[in-house]
């Protein structure tokens, strides 16, 4: 790629970016900067500038903003410490593996199981993407923090109990976190892994109330030799498949999906159609394939799952300085994807070896692709049987309209699909009928003016999934899943003499959620985002005279139990921060 292209093509041209943190006495200087195109990078100037030496005193704590986990009252946890490793050079290498061996202190039935990721990281380095496996099933993925010259440190908590029954065996761990350690990136990044296990007093059993499954199968790289577990796909033709044999007992199943984007497809909701591309001659400089993506699972050659993902934007994803000192949505949590599969099991739970495949409907490369299957196994039977009932999965339908003349004008896409399946599985607890009905609506539109240097963008995803189990014809349960995601971004670039930018954006995002079980509530989240800033890009780097401000409301709500969060943020300082639990909140919209 060469300067001109950036110069004329706004958001076109996003890749990830970190700031440098030289000497700003003077814009013209060759090392002001970070990155906007990796391949020109400036290298990094020790000094630091009197202001950046105040902003920095000190550590800094990133984090992201989410419901603290609740944790049983009337038990203390018993902690293990799973890893401490720092990340240097580490990129293309097999993942760092260490052995997990249970405690007998710790007990073997959990109420809770929580992983505490806690990271530290000094000097000049990208945000990575980083993952932990256990026994080839991942249980975390998260992005790194981009750190400053002074340091900085996050800890991020997960609710891994669905995992507890992989913790009760001496397991391979696994942390792939690919990272590049030489003169120009000096950041290491230091990690701890620890695990709380809260213990468990005795449950009663009925087919929906275990808070874990039986037995956790990895739909993962057997033994990666560079990189992690996960296949990374390298584009639309790319299908990785695993081979599974299921236990012939098992009475229920999910499929989670765990994704990530990155490369050409890292902004792939900012990515143009081709054919916009090859009208304006930019082949081969910007990625296109259009802005739509869906992720594809299939059992054999039956689609199982549909994943239309949340756009979880990097900490140096369009302007750095909006993720400073917190984190975009799912940033250093990322969000994976459940399917209850229970209706396939006729067809797979059948003692023989079955083809699980997955690939992304117009991916570029590359994204990072794994999924857990979550089984629950009949105590009383050695094997069950059953059948697949009606299955309905129709392509989806997409409609794209492009107006646009030269580098100016409209692109839009709107596609929609339904995924329909039910089936039975007789075991010791009846005749378990279940049957899921998915179904996506999805929007982008993008508008280009004054030659694209001026770049809007407004998306919305939304899902709705309603799942019905019934023993012999009496529904035991009834769940319904609400997703929206909303997104929208605007971009304009000023191209100024000497190789330098100035892009202003700003962008607003949600992560909305409505959860209804039947047995247990209901439940809704609502978790927005608005930044807006500056960046001045000068020699295709970030220089750290840009700033960025970020305000954010987190809601949720369920009987008994709230959570509500506002902040705002601006040049790595919170300015406000409320915190409410009471379940009377403002009315916050959505
Ligand atoms: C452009 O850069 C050159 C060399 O670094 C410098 O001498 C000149 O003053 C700069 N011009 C502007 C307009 O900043
Ligand atoms: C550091 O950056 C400079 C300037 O862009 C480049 O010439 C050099 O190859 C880089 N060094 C490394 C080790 O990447
Ligand atoms: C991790 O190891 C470093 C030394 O390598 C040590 O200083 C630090 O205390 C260790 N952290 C924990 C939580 O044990
Ligand atoms: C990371 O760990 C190394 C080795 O223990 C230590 O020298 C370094 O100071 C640590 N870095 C940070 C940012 O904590
Ligand atoms: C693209 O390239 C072709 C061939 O070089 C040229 O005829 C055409 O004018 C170019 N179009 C644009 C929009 O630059
Ligand atoms: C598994 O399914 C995928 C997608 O249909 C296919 O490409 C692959 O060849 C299949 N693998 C086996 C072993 O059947
Ligand atoms: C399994 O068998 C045990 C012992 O007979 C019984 O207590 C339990 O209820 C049975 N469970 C199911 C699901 O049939
Ligand atoms: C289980 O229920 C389904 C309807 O939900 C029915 O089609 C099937 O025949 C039943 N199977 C058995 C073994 O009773
Ligand atoms: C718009 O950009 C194209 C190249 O991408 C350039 O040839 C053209 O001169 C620009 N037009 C204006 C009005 O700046
Ligand atoms: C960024 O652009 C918006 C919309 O044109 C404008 O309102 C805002 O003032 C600009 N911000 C800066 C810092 O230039
Ligand atoms: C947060 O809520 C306030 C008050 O309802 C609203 O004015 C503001 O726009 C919201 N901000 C975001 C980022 O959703
Ligand atoms: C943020 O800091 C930058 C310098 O680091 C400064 O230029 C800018 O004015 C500050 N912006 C705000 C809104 O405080």
């Amino acid at each position: 790629m060469t300067t001109s292209t950036v110069y004329l093509k706004g958001f076109l041209l996003f890749i990830t970016t970190l700031v440098f943190e030289g000497s700003q006495k003077s814009l013209s200087h060759a090392e002001t900067a970070s990155v906007l195109l990796r391949s020109r990078l400036q290298p990094a100037a020790a000094e630091i500038s009197p202001e950046e030496i105040a902003v920095h005193s000190g550590r800094r704590e990133y984090f992201e903003v989410t419901k603290p986990i609740k944790l049983p009252s009337h038990t203390k946890p018993c902690s293990s410490l799973l890893l401490n490793h720092s990340f240097a050079n580490t990129i293309n290498l097999p993942p760092f593996v260490t052995t997990y061996t249970p405690s007998k202190k710790c007990g073997f039935e959990w109420e809770k199981v929580i992983l505490t990721w806690k990271a530290t990281c000094k000097g000049w380095q990208y945000d990575r993407i980083s993952a932990v496996w256990l026994s080839g099933v991942e249980i975390f993925r998260t992005c790194t923090a981009e750190p400053t010259a002074k340091g900085v440190e996050w800890k991020v908590e997960k609710d891994v109990t669905r995992f507890a029954v992989l913790f009760k065996d001496m397991q391979t761990l696994a942390v792939s976190l690919g990272n590049v350690v030489d003169k120009n990136y000096t950041g290491i990044y230091n990690v701890t892994v620890t695990v709380d296990f809260y213990p468990q007093y005795k449950q009663k059993g009925d087919p929906k109330a275990s808070n874990h499954a039986d037995a956790v199968l990895p739909i993962s790289l057997a033994s990666p030799l560079n990189g992690g577990y996960w296949f990374q796909l390298q584009g639309e033709t790319d299908v990785r498949s695993v081979s599974v044999t299921l236990p012939a007992n098992v009475y229920r199943a999910t499929l989670e999906i765990c994704v990530s984007f990155h490369g050409d497809d890292e902004f792939w909701y900012t990515n143009p159609t081709n054919d916009y591309i090859e009208a304006n001659n930019l082949t081969d400089q910007i990625p296109g394939n259009g802005p739509f993506r869906e992720v594809v699972v299939l059992i054999d050659d039956l689609v199982a799952a549909a994943v239309w993902p949340f756009p979880v934007l990097y900490t140096g994803g369009i302007n750095p300085f909006f993720w400073k000192p917190v984190a975009a949505i799912g940033a250093f949590d990322l969000p994976s994807y459940d399917f209850d599969i229970t209706p396939f099991l006729g067809v797979i739970a059948d003692g023989r070896a079955h083809n699980i495949s997955m690939r992304v409907t117009d991916s570029l490369k590359f994204w990072l692709l794994d999924a857990n299957l979550h089984l629950w196994l009949d105590p009383n039977s050695s094997k069950v049987t059953g059948r697949l009932l009606e299955y309905n999965a129709p392509d989806p339908d997409t409609k794209t309209v492009n107006s646009y003349r030269g580098l100016d004008g409209k692109i839009s896409i709107k596609a929609s699909r339904s995924i329909y399946y039910s089936g039975y599985v007789f075991s010791s607890y009846g005749n378990i009928t279940t049957s899921s009905l998915h179904s996506y609506k999805f929007q982008n539109l993008q508008v280009y003016s004054s030659n694209a240097s001026v770049s809007f963008l407004e998306q919305i995803t939304e899902t709705k999934s309603k799942a019905t189990t019934k023993i012999d014809s009496q529904i035991i349960d009834l769940e319904e899943k609400e997703s929206s995601y909303p997104l929208s971004l605007f971009y304009v670039q000023d191209n100024q003499p000497n190789d330098t930018i100035v892009a202003n954006a700003s962008i607003a995002h949600a992560l909305n959620e409505h959860v209804k079980i039947s047995r247990k509530g209901s439940s809704s989240l609502h978790n927005s985002q608005a930044a807006d800033g500056l960046i001045v890009i000068s020699n295709n780097l970030v220089t750290n005279i840009g700033w960025g401000a970020l305000r954010q409301n987190y809601s949720f709500q369920s009987e008994g139990d709230c959570y509500y969060r506002s902040l705002s943020a601006r040049n790595y300082s919170l300015l406000s921060d409320i915190v409410l639990t009471s379940c009377t909140f403002p009315d916050v919209p959505n």
